[in-house]
């Protein structure tokens, strides 16, 4: 039986196919080991997201995530289809820039933004989403010297509990993100905000965490958030423009696992605005969402060689491939499942059980345990799904290894997106003290 999603096919002679590629073909040519991104994927996933919230909501605005895969190909993609984008550091805030997107359309997170962070963000016109107090006063200055408003919001604590794991839940009161709500922060943070002349306070924010499939939480998070709007309204007669509710939205990583459609989410989320909004008599806001893996993670899949295959009796086998926890260090860092197929086999019976290792002198570098394989040879080709957010993104050099190489594919269509580094790459930032040459 063959565990594939939709945009995923098999070819005559049994191999994997992927934006009308064959996989095996695109190792051969590319080398290994290989990110490929389906870019026809990425453009329905922004679709059907975007569809689902502006069936409902006259007011929509969808800022990728970078943090998922930053890549310029994947950006500009992304940024072709209208997307906005949110960025959590002036890098990726650079390669919004660079790829078109407007500062309108971009968000910036996080808890630590540098002055030279800030100034790119005020002078572009980017949303900054502040997360203290402190940062407040450190925007209202680099706004002051530049002599341009900035315009902000908060990121709240809206302490919800996610079923995720807890690496990558983020909205629970002890999460370093966000004021608090309970103690006062938040209103106060308003009110100072308020006062300020170079500060235009216009929106709120919050996430709750990452690869959540349960729409419960979201709806807590759409009360809790239009909750302080209507009183931020009431007390401090600020009236919020945007209210971002994050990212969050998770995927299906286990073949048969059910995801949340987007219209479902949809669905149990604004009715929650609609209803707040009536109520207080607020004008209507723009909704602001900021998905990253929904868009890209069943996109890209990691091409990877096997160098051997050790048999071990009473066990599964141990099959050594060419990329691990340094291309992929989602299974090790959060326990991940990401499924895996034999690309050069596809229709081969799954008559082993075998764990899946990398090259790496670690006991954390798997790809994958206890998984059913065809028998596996040197040279075959292993493809590792839904990889395309926090894949590459998250990889490393370790022990010396240099990353790899991510190929665009589009109906038979192929090009490099990122090239693979090389020896040369890893090196050219090193330096051997005079006293050691
Ligand atoms: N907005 C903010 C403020 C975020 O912190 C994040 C992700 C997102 C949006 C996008 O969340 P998404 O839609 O992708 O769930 N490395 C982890 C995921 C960390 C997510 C961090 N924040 C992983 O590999 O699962």
């Amino acid at each position: 039986m063959l565990m594939l999603k939709g945009h995923f096919g098999v070819n005559r002679a049994g191999h994997l196919v992927v934006g009308g590629c064959d996989a095996v073909e695109l190792v051969r040519r590319f080398g290994s080991p290989l990110y490929i991104v389906d870019e026809q994927r990425i453009r329905e996933n922004y679709r059907r997201f975007c569809r689902a919230f502006a069936d409902r909501w006259p007011k929509v605005m969808v800022c990728y995530a970078y943090k998922a895969n930053s890549n310029l190909a994947v950006c500009k993609i992304l940024q072709g289809e209208g997307a906005g984008a949110e960025v959590s550091s002036g890098y990726e805030l650079q390669n919004a820039l660079r790829v078109g997107v407007l500062g309108e359309k971009t968000v910036f997170n996080g808890n630590c933004k540098s002055r030279a962070e800030l100034r790119l963000a005020i002078s572009s016109g980017t949303l900054i989403n502040v997360d203290s107090i402190q940062e407040l006063r450190v925007v209202e200055r680099v706004a002051s010297r530049l002599g341009r408003p900035a315009r902000i919001g908060f990121r709240v604590n809206p302490d919800i509990k996610t079923p995720t794991h807890p690496h990558i839940a983020t909205g629970l009161r002890e999460s370093k993100f966000g004021l608090d709500v309970a103690s006062g922060q938040v209103m106060k943070a308003y009110r100072a905000a308020s006062k300020m002349k170079d500060v235009q306070v216009i929106a709120i924010h919050s996430h709750i965490g990452s690869q959540i499939l349960d729409a419960a939480p979201f709806e807590e998070e759409a009360e809790k958030l239009m909750g302080l709007v209507a009183r931020i309204k009431k007390e401090l007669g600020i009236p919020l423009q945007f209210v971002d509710f994050g990212g969050g939205l998770g995927i299906p990583y286990k073949p048969g696992e059910k995801g949340l459609p987007p219209e479902e989410l949809a669905s149990r989320v604004v009715p929650v605005i609609e209803r707040v909004v009536k109520e207080y008599g607020i004008e209507q806001p723009t909704l602001v969402f900021e998905p990253g893996r929904y868009l890209v993670a069943d996109a890209g899949i990691l091409l990877t060689t096997v160098g051997y295959c050790k048999e071990r009796p009473g066990m599964p086998d141990w099959v050594a491939a060419d990329a691990g926890m340094n291309a992929l260090i989602r299974p090790v860092l959060y326990g991940a499942y990401h499924h895996i197929e034999v690309a050069n086999k596809m229709r081969a019976k799954r008559v082993r059980l075998a764990n899946v290792a990398g090259p790496l002198c670690e006991s954390g570098d798997f790809l994958g345990k206890g998984r059913k394989l065809p028998a596996i040879e040197p040279g075959d080709v292993l493809a590792v799904f839904d990889v395309g957010a926090y894949g590459l993104a998250m990889s490393s050099q370790h022990t010396a290894k240099p990353r790899p190489a991510m190929v665009i594919v589009n109906s038979g269509k192929t090009e490099i997106a990122r090239l693979r580094e090389t020896y040369e790459d890893l090196m050219r930032l090193d330096k051997i003290p005079s006293w050691l040459a």
